[in-house]
């Protein structure tokens, strides 16, 4: 266990136990922000919640393979423990860093898979059918290592949050997990530790994305059919330079079921398109 001032870095789940025993020990509240690393402010926003929740913040950093296909990005997701703890130093107010390897989390013989479905069907599943299984088990896995009263998600990941409270809900673990808001450049592009692919030009395309499910949600509030809506919000995309739309959909913002029309309940517009080979996905509330 290695100790910079306040900033902690554990690698094993043995080493977080023994913090978190003291906190407890000590009546103090815990709070999780589970990240891939490769930290930007989206993430920092993160943590600057979770210090208004709790005493004690967790940062955990783990590229979690379960949540990639042999053809995603895996191998080379950009990592670099050293960078995100100088920027969560810079922050202030985290108290541990939570980076395990990947025998901590999957030793040899881990044969267990959590199965969700409820919101995790469709939208990132047709196209990532492997991703929220892998998420579901690396959460629960990081949930039950840290025990914390608080976990905190960003709605930039807006199906992901959703998966993740249903996970608490069904599976009764004693935790809160808490949504928060999307950070975006000036342009309205959502930070994402995937932007850093993009080249000059996908970058300017980038940030239509964000223009056009705005231009979805006021289509659908003008009076426009949700299936007209989306397929307008489609188009627009590739007319600004997206290669491929995976999908752009209106749905109940808190099932995600379909819906006919907007109005009656909280909607969510939530797209995923691809633009020179990378994928960028991003949502708004309708
Ligand atoms: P990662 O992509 O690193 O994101 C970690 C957390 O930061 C997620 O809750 C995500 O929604 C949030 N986040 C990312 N960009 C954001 C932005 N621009 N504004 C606000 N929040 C943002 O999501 C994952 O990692 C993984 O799937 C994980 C949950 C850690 C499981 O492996």
């Amino acid at each position: 266990m290695a100790t910079a001032s306040t900033l902690e870095t554990v690698t094993t789940a043995a080493g977080l136990r023994l913090a978190v025993d003291a906190w407890r020990a000590a009546g103090e509240r815990i709070v999780l922000v589970p990240t891939m690393g490769a930290l930007h402010e989206g993430h920092l926003a993160l943590v600057r919640q979770a210090r208004a929740r709790a005493a004690k913040v967790v940062v955990s950093i783990f590229v979690n393979p379960a949540q990639f296909a042999p053809t995603e990005d895996f191998a080379r997701y950009p990592r670099n423990l050293e960078k995100d703890c100088a920027k969560l130093m810079e922050a202030g107010g985290v108290q541990a860093v939570y980076a395990p390897d990947t025998q901590e989390i999957y030793p040899p013989g881990f044969a267990t898979t959590i199965q969700v479905s409820g919101p995790a069907l469709g939208l990132e599943t047709d196209f990532r059918p492997h991703f929220f299984g892998g998420v579901a088990t690396v959460v629960a896995k990081l949930f039950l290592q840290c025990r914390p009263d608080f976990a905190i998600f960003g709605e930039k990941d807006y199906q992901q949050l959703l998966v993740v409270k249903r996970l608490a809900k069904d599976l009764e673990l004693p935790l809160e997990v808490v949504g928060a808001p999307t950070v975006r450049e000036a342009d309205g592009l959502a930070l994402s530790s995937r932007n850093a692919y993009l080249t000059p030009e996908s970058r300017k395309i980038a940030a239509h994305l964000n223009k056009v499910l705005s231009f979805v949600a006021g289509r659908a509030r003008a009076g426009v059919s949700v299936p007209q809506a989306e397929a307008e919000g489609q188009a627009a995309l590739i007319t600004a330079g997206f290669d491929r739309v995976d999908y752009v959909a209106l749905r109940d913002a808190e099932t995600l079921a379909p819906l006919t029309e907007i109005g009656g309940t909280a909607a969510r517009v939530l797209a995923a398109a691809r633009v020179g080979g990378v994928r960028l996905i991003d949502n708004i509330a309708a």
